[in-house]
């Protein structure tokens, strides 16, 4: 591997943007890095996947793939990919993402904590990331503040499966209920019908342009039409979670670990 590029990006984070996260639950904030780190990124991004590196401990994985079925993959996926790369702590994606949540989030940049998820949408991939709250996903006895951070190394339009926001809804007192995607508690995807599509708002962003949305706010995928396959690095930046006197119940996730103990002790049978 090419060593990192190291010029800096110098980013800053207006008053208004602030306000305007804080109303919406979502940012297009632009640019966050520099065409060379862009080229460095997607050499690793692509080696990543082609190696599926990762697969043996989880970190690697398919929606609706390898859990559930073998086939081809619809939506590979690597989990911390800073765990392979160092490296991509020191990036100005990585800095000015921390850097920028911290002003968003209102919390110092020393108690966030924060890692990366890589999402590759195919080419000509029919299929759609449906709405969803990122905190669905998360630890149930705790409240989250957090955010996510998005980023494509292509150039992400509403053929190739840009972000879509609903506008304030990360002010919802609770998480919406979800279900998971084909009825399937295997695939590791989530999905809830209390949704408007009507109030959607699409986020076109060029390569090396990001977009945040807050861990509440209610976002979707649209399918990938295109010729040309979608590279998404997304980032999430957390505050220290408050604890829970009692749980918020999220039955999905119940229904998930039951699945897999179901899964694990079948495939102990069979061997
Ligand atoms: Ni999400």
């Amino acid at each position: 591997m090419r060593p990192r590029p190291e010029r800096r990006f110098p980013v800053e984070v207006t008053q208004e943007q602030v306000e305007f996260f804080q109303e919406n639950g979502y940012l297009v904030f632009g640019r966050i890095t520099t065409d060379e780190e862009l080229e460095w990124l997607a050499e690793i991004y692509d080696e990543l996947f082609t190696k599926r590196v990762g697969e043996k401990e989880g970190m690697y994985f398919d929606l609706g793939g390898p859990r559930a079925h073998k086939g081809v993959e619809v939506l590979p996926q690597v989990l911390g990919p800073e765990r392979t790369f160092p490296e991509l702590r020191e990036t100005n994606y990585f800095k000015n993402g921390l850097y920028i949540a911290s002003k968003l989030l209102g919390v110092p940049q020393e108690k966030i904590s924060g890692g990366g998820h890589m999402i590759l949408k195919p080419a000509r991939y029919g299929r759609e990331t449906p709405w969803h709250q990122d905190e669905a996903y998360w630890n149930p006895a705790a409240l989250h503040h957090g955010l996510s951070v998005w980023m494509s190394l292509d150039p992400a339009t509403l053929e190739s499966g840009c972000l879509q926001f609903i506008p304030g809804s990360h002010r919802s007192e609770e998480i919406l209920p979800h279900r998971h995607i084909d009825n399937d508690p295997l695939v590791h995807g989530l999905v809830t019908d209390q949704v408007d599509p009507a109030q959607a708002v699409p986020c076109p962003v060029a390569p090396g342009e990001a977009t945040f949305h807050h861990c509440r706010a209610l976002h979707y995928a649209g399918p990938n039409r295109t010729d040309h396959p979608r590279r998404a690095y997304i980032l999430v930046f957390n505050a220290p979670p408050k604890r829970l006197e009692r749980p918020m119940p999220r039955p999905w996730l119940d229904e998930e670990a039951e699945a897999l103990k179901r899964l694990k002790s079948l495939a102990r049978d069979e061997a």
